[in-house]
């Protein structure tokens, strides 16, 4: 795998989400609380773009009529049929052992060590001044 920069830390505040393309492929990056993940854009099921999906929880019940709700904004629903991933590893909660998105490493990395690799710039013109949203793809 080879790590590309695909925005500045300041283009992807915590709430927000970009698509970017890398080597061809779809990733839907997104920074939940200060940490980014980096997700194939392409729901298992017909291929819905998660880009556009809604960050919710995890909605848990041991029993009927109660219920704990956990992990918010880390659960990521599809925006066509509703099915849903857990943001960090891609796992799907309806079948974890059968669906999955595959998930791709995101890092930030300082301008100084992006200018000298080896990271290849695709979307964003490289700053040696900030830091860079960095997938390993
Ligand atoms: S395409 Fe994502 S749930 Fe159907």
């Amino acid at each position: 795998m080879s790590k590309h920069v695909v925005a500045s830390v300041a283009e992807l505040p915590p709430g927000a989400r970009k698509l970017v393309t890398v080597k061809g492929r779809p990733i839907a990056v997104f920074n939940i609380g200060g940490e980014y993940f980096g997700l194939l854009n392409r729901c298992p099921h017909q291929g819905g773009s998660l880009v556009h999906g809604v960050l919710t929880g995890l909605l848990e019940s041991a029993e009927p009529g109660c219920y704990r709700f956990s992990r918010e904004g880390e659960i990521l629903r599809c925006p066509w049929h509703g099915w849903e991933f857990d943001v960090r590893t891609g796992q799907s909660y309806c079948e974890p052992r059968r669906v999955a998105i595959r998930p791709y490493p995101v890092e930030v990395a300082s301008g100084s060590l992006v200018v000298e690799g080896p990271y290849v710039a695709e979307t964003v013109p490289v700053r040696v001044e900030e830091n860079y949203v960095v997938v390993e793809a």
